[in-house]
């Protein structure tokens, strides 16, 4: 099927087709860096042959603090398979959180240390960290030679869930989130979920907003299992997260493929329900709010906002509100004080995607729609009602 309508075209044209076709694995295995494991090995070298991947790589700060013996581990791993796998020199060790992103010469620096270490098209660079560590060493990856393999580590429960796991890089730029980035598909992922219990209590939390956006947007049951099993969640149960992770996950890489838009060139975005106004309250609060924390806000404002129009029933707005308390977010926020401000997010969200405003609402829990109008009084009315009564 041509993708081209030519009953319009005019002459001389030659239709040229590009036939491209990604594969990439994601492995969800825990201790990938016991010298016994072959996870990394297989990910990293699987079309080398004889010849060894040659591979740099990048860390979180934040991962290589929280983990004593990190390196040490790093370089074990390195010397039990150096029959497949040699290294491009010392770990190189980033900045984590959203200055990774922010900081605009860090990309350049990057490339920089790769021209030095001599990496060339086929070599990997590994990374391991959360979301924003990701896509700003995924950037520079990306973009060095046009792109080598990169190999993702996410070492959060968002990154695991959503950010690690999908085809998109970026960093911020001019004050715009994300406003730099390519989409490109990982060489391959591996979400082992003994990185998790290093992290602070809210980076826990906040990457369960990712988990809770897809449950509300694909798959009802997985919504009921959130519910049953927040307690777990919250106490940092091993297996409860592994398990919240992996479904997420596999529920954001069932969009992708098949949600028909891998490369986002039309308007509708559902895995992106509740980021509207999200993506403006990360900037209101300078970053102060995580990425999941600002999505859980935003995700409470939209559902208060699909009640007051009739598209949700009350005790179903509430149910999911009640999800968002009990799993440890805070929904009123100082960033939700001027609506006004809040709702040119609305303008922004369209001018970043392009095209007609399309924003995803619920009209039942596992039930995306897009709706190109947004009613601002009642939008208003959402927002006040999250600011000052939060879930209820
Ligand atoms: N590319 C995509 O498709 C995509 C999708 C969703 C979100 N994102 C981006 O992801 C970012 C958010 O990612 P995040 O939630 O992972 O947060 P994050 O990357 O900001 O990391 C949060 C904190 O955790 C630290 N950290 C990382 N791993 C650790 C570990 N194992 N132990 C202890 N500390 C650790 C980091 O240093 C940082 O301080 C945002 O910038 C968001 O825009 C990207
Ligand atoms: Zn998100």
């Amino acid at each position: 099927v041509l993708s081209i309508d030519l009953t319009s075209a005019p002459t001389g044209v030659h239709l040229q087709r590009v036939p491209v076709q990604f594969d990439y694995p994601v492995i969800f295995q825990r201790d990938c860096l016991a010298p016994s494991s072959t996870a990394l090995r297989w990910a990293m070298s699987r079309d080398r042959g004889s010849a060894t991947a040659r591979v740099l790589v990048i860390a979180d700060a934040g991962l290589v603090q929280a983990t004593p013996g990190f390196a040490r581990a790093l370089e074990g791993y390195f010397a039990a398979h150096c029959d497949a796998l040699s290294s491009a020199g010392e770990l190189v060790v980033i900045p984590g959180g959203e200055q990774a992103k922010a900081d605009e010469g860090l990309v350049s620096r990057l490339h920089q240390e790769m021209l030095h270490r001599q990496l060339d098209r086929h070599s990997v660079v590994l990374i391991f960290g959360g979301g924003a560590v990701l896509d700003a060493a995924g950037y520079a990856a990306a973009t060095f030679h046009r792109g080598v393999r990169v190999v993702r580590v996410p070492t959060t429960v968002l990154g695991q869930n959503d950010a690690g796991v999908g085809v998109k890089n970026g960093v911020n730029a001019f004050g715009v989130k994300n406003l730099v980035g390519t989409f490109q598909a990982p060489y391959a992922v591996i979400c082992d979920s003994q990185f998790l219990g290093t992290l602070e209590a809210r980076d826990v939390t906040a990457g369960l907003a990712e988990a809770v956006k897809v449950s509300l947007i694909r798959d009802p049951e997985f919504f009921r299992w959130l519910q049953q099993n927040a307690a777990r969640l919250v106490a940092r149960e091993e297996e409860a997260l592994g398990e919240s992770v992996r479904r997420a996950a596999l529920l954001h890489l069932g969009h992708i493929a098949q949600g028909g838009d891998p490369f986002e060139t039309g308007s509708a975005r559902p895995l992106d329900f509740g980021h509207w106004s999200a993506h403006k309250l990360e900037v209101l609060s300078h970053h102060s709010l995580r990425h999941g924390e600002a999505v859980a806000i935003g995700m409470a404002i939209d559902v208060r906002y699909a009640e007051s129009v009739g598209l949700l029933s009350a005790p179903v707005a509430d149910e999911i509100c009640s999800l968002l308390a009990q799993l440890g977010f805070t929904l009123p926020h100082a960033a939700l004080g001027d609506p006004e401000v809040l709702l040119r997010g609305l303008e922004e969200f369209r001018e970043h995607i392009g095209g007609e405003l399309t924003i995803t609402q619920l009209r039942g829990i596992g039930q995306a729609m897009d709706v190109h109008e947004i009613d601002r009084g009642a939008m208003r009315g959402a927002i006040w009602r999250v600011a000052l009564h939060g879930a209820r």
